[in-house]
């Protein structure tokens, strides 16, 4: 019943339902957390295939994301799975009805990089397997957690296929080319503490305490302004597109445009006051 909705919502930009603080989806689950529910936590929610990426979700995680970066109450993103996927990939089932002309003509994936577009910090906490699309959709994030039992890959090529998310892009980017290289090209995957050990993720968690600690996280960075959260994030993320020197231009620009903020007078002060600072997104 609900997926029309979705792709009536994709085709006609409908909104969806609200009841108390949690919005209804169906491929998703997007609830409000924190003591000021101030922190989204965004559950893929298609457990019996793996929370794979079918339209319907990305349509409805899309949404999700656009609604939240409007939103001035949050501070900050988690995104996670079950705890056996965090996502298994796009949906094969669905994908491989599809044609050349029809990835060209729809622009199938495209979309999908929507997520690096939002300016509010978005945290994966990936338990279980995070594979090809899946991997690809931790990787738009800004930070990955990982539960012990985490699994990332990009087995595209065991499909007779290749990454199409940024598997092939992003994944050098992170963890350099011969470990990038590798994935690729075996399909095979690499564990949470590999995953660790090359930088992919940040921290490992239990698979039991691993929303709860990145909740954690999230609610640590709501606690800033909002305002700098979002030029600092812009700054990391710039450092993917620019050389070394416009990068440093982008910084610097960025660090003496906070002087034109009251959030940057007020946290210094705070600290020269030995207080709290009371940001004010402004
Ligand atoms: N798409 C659609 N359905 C999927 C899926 C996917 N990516 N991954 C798993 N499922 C479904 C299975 O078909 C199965 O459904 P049924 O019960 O209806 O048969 C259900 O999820 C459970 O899966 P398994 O029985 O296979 O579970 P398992 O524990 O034995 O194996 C797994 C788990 C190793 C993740 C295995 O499911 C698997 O290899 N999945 C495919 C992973 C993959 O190749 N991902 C890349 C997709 S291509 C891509 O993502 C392109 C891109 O860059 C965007």
């Amino acid at each position: 019943m609900l997926i029309p909705r979705a792709l009536q919502l994709f085709k006609s930009n409908k909104s969806y339902y609200f009841i108390g603080s949690i919005m209804q989806y169906h491929d998703i689950i997007y609830e409000k957390k924190g003591p000021n529910s101030n922190i989204a936590l965004i559950t893929l929610n298609r457990p019996k295939a793996l929370n794979s990426l079918c339209d319907s979700l990305i349509v409805e995680l899309m949404d999700a994301c656009k609604s939240i970066d409007k939103d001035p109450n949050i501070g900050a993103i988690v995104l996670t799975g079950s705890t056996k996927a965090f996502a298994a990939g796009a949906d094969i089932k669905e994908m491989n009805q599809k044609s050349f002309t029809d990835c060209t003509k729809e622009r199938f994936i495209e979309r999908w990089d929507i997520i690096t577009d939002i300016r509010k910090p978005i945290i994966a906490a990936v338990n279980g397997f995070a594979l090809g699309g899946g991997c690809e959709l931790a990787m738009m994030c800004d930070i990955i957690y990982a539960g012990e039992n985490a699994k990332f890959g990009q087995p595209e090529i065991k499909l007779g296929t290749t990454p199409g998310a940024g598997g092939s892009q992003r994944l050098v980017r992170s963890v350099g080319k011969s470990v990038a290289m590798e994935m690729v090209l075996s399909g095979e995957p690499i564990n949470a503490q590999q995953a660790k050990e090359i930088g992919l993720v940040s921290k490992i968690f239990p698979v039991d305490k691993l929303v709860e600690e990145t909740l954690k996280l999230a609610q640590k960075i709501a606690g800033f302004s909002p305002l700098i959260v979002a030029m600092a994030k812009e700054a990391v993320n710039a450092a993917y597109e620019l050389s070394l020197k416009e990068g440093m231009r982008f910084e610097r620009k960025g660090f003496y445009a906070t002087f034109a903020t009251s959030d940057r007078k007020e946290g210094m002060q705070a600290f020269l006051d030995k207080r709290e600072p009371r940001f004010t997104n402004s």
